[in-house]
């Protein structure tokens, strides 16, 4: 019997015998994304690093934490802070050792800590040695590892454009041929139409996953592949942030040969119970629901964010969010920030309830049906802190965009863990300023108050891991009509929970004609002895257990 077989055949008998099969422990997990430049420095050096991750386990474990996902660790110019490897069977010195990286899986796993790693399938930096051997003559082993092509005339092989600013081909003298790049110049393209680059990326894979590694989020997984014919993009009125034409991405976006690889990755990732998230941005349930395949041969977690890809806090919109999600009739992930998008409590923020938005945006991430995924420091009530001089930027997409689009400086900034001035993350200088925000909002300071954002988030993960309705329960949408007031059900048989969050600025009345008893488990403002508040305060939630008492867990 081969490996797969085998696999299916445990979790068949796990089934069977109504025991949580291990291939599926993701379900339950809560994930928690580090970027590893900013969580932790031990070195003094204001980089944070690997040793620094494991001195942090106990907070993670304490906060109710079951898997971290780690931004690339690998060797790396860090001309895109890792996200451009120069190898895939290492660490980056600044991060630490092999050894080092052992020690975290180790006492990751003694805490029931999972790590999970990002493999970045689509690109590697233009100093990796396949690289520089493909780019050194037109007859070189691995010139086919990368995707090159002769220009039109003076011009570019075709019109597509760099999502980090300009044409996303880049001319090489000494070969005299364009190499394509989604990404940066310093990101060549890989060409997956090669065999040897997908044999030699899913050997990597089973190299970790022999090295501990729980699992793999898959960087840009949908620039995996372009149209060999190089057709021109149709191009749509107007430029973007970098002053390039917009376009529809339909030749090198997307493609359907996605699947395939999706499919490869995962047959390498069943014998070792490991999950696959991939990243991917849509609005689309059709297409969310395309990324799982059949539920067992492609992905169990595409992020599809869309959550995250909500303007604003508006109820109607959020229902309308989660019933896409859930309308795939898939298992659901849940994401609302991560290190390229806007920290959430800014991005929904007020500037004057923005603790209560932080609380009622963790209520929903850690409460619906799915798998959380929560960023680093969202759970403090970070917020972003943008930089305010060209240059102070660190972020190649902001230094091609400024000053119209600063992008990602401001959601990475260091880990607040105290309120000393470089916030307990590092002796020496940080990479990015500390916020001056880091002064109330940080775990020493937030430990300390019953009422802080950190502790509503612990409070809520303490709920959900003791709830099977949290983790396993249908979900119910609630008065659907309700402009402001987001409320639903979630369901098993033997126990009915209620979550319901404000999302607007005023006391709104909580009409859910609900009838029997129902008793607050958590509130983020006051509530009565028995039964459920007439009102909810601006950007307020509460949980409830509807039909038999529970304990009270916070004041
Ligand atoms: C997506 C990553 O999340 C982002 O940070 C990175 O710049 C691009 N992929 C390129 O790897």
């Amino acid at each position: 019997m081969n490996r797969t077989p085998r696999a299916a055949l445990f979790a068949f008998l796990c089934l069977a015998l109504g025991a949580a099969s291990p291939v599926e422990w993701w379900r339950h997990a809560v994930f928690y994304e580090i970027y590893p430049r900013s969580f932790q420095d031990t070195k003094g050096d204001g980089v944070g690093d690997l040793n620094g991750i494991t001195a942090r386990l106990d907070y993670l474990r304490d906060l109710g934490v079951d898997a971290v996902w780690l931004t690339p660790i690998f060797p790396s110019p860090q001309v895109d802070f890792g996200y451009d490897v120069s190898d895939y069977r290492a660490i980056d010195p600044r991060f630490g050792t092999l050894a080092d990286f052992d020690r975290l899986v180790a006492e990751g796993r003694r805490r029931g800590i999972r790590v999970v790693l990002d493999l970045v399938l689509n690109h590697t930096s233009d100093q990796h040695p396949w690289f520089k051997d493909s780019r050194s003559s037109r007859s070189a082993a691995r010139r086919d590892w990368y995707v090159w092509r002769d220009g039109k005339g003076a011009a570019p092989p075709c019109n597509w454009v760099s999502l980090f600013g300009g044409p996303a081909w880049t001319l090489d003298r000494t070969t005299g041929q364009y190499y394509y790049h989604f990404f940066y110049g310093s990101q060549p393209d890989l060409n997956w139409r090669n065999p040897a680059v997908r044999d030699e990326m899913l050997d990597v894979t089973r190299w970790w996953y022999k090295r501990g590694v729980a699992g793999f989020r898959l960087d840009a997984l949908d620039t995996v592949f372009e149209d060999p014919d190089l057709k021109d993009n149709p191009l749509l009125p107007g430029r973007n942030a970098f002053g390039d034409p917009n376009m529809l991405n339909v030749h090198n976006y997307k493609l359907e040969e996605g699947r395939g690889l999706m499919r490869a990755l995962r047959r390498e990732a069943d014998p070792f119970g490991a999950v696959l998230i991939g990243e991917t941005y849509t609005d689309s349930t059709e297409e969310l629901r395309s990324y799982y395949g059949n539920g067992r041969d492609q992905l169990q977690m595409p992020t599809g964010h869309m959550l995250a890809m909500a303007e604003k806090l508006s109820a109607p919109d959020f229902r309308k969010r989660i019933a896409a999600t859930e309308a795939t009739g898939f298992w659901p992930v849940l994401v609302l920030g991560n290190h390229d998008l806007a920290r959430p409590a800014s991005r929904y923020g007020d500037k004057v309830h923005d603790d209560a938005i932080a609380k009622a945006l963790g209520t929903l991430l850690l409460t619906l049906r799915g798998t959380p995924i929560l960023y680093y420091g969202d759970e403090l009530g970070m917020i972003n802190t943008d930089p305010a001089r060209r240059e102070d930027v660190m972020d190649p997409m902001g230094r091609a965009g400024w000053p119209t689009a600063k992008r990602r400086d401001g959601e990475r900034t260091p880990m607040q863990w105290d309120a000393t001035a470089a916030a307990g993350f590092t002796t020496g200088r940080p990479w990015l300023p500390v916020p001056a925000s880091a002064r109330s909002h940080n775990v020493a300071t937030e430990r300390r108050d019953p009422g802080s954002v950190l502790n509503w988030h612990r409070a809520v993960l303490a709920l959900r891991r003791s709830r099977k309705a949290l983790q396993d329960g249908a979900y119910r949408p609630l008065a659907q009509d309700d402009p402001h007031v987001l409320a639903y059900l979630r369901v098993v048989d033997e126990e009915t929970i209620l979550v319901a969050v404000n999302l607007s600025d005023k006391e709104r009345r909580l009409d859910l004609g609900l009838s029997g008893s129902a008793q607050v488990l958590l509130a983020t403002g006051s509530v009565p002895a028995h039964g459920l508040p007439p009102a909810l305060g601006p950007y307020s939630a509460l949980v409830a257990t509807l039909g038999r008492p529970g304990p009270a867990l916070v004041d």
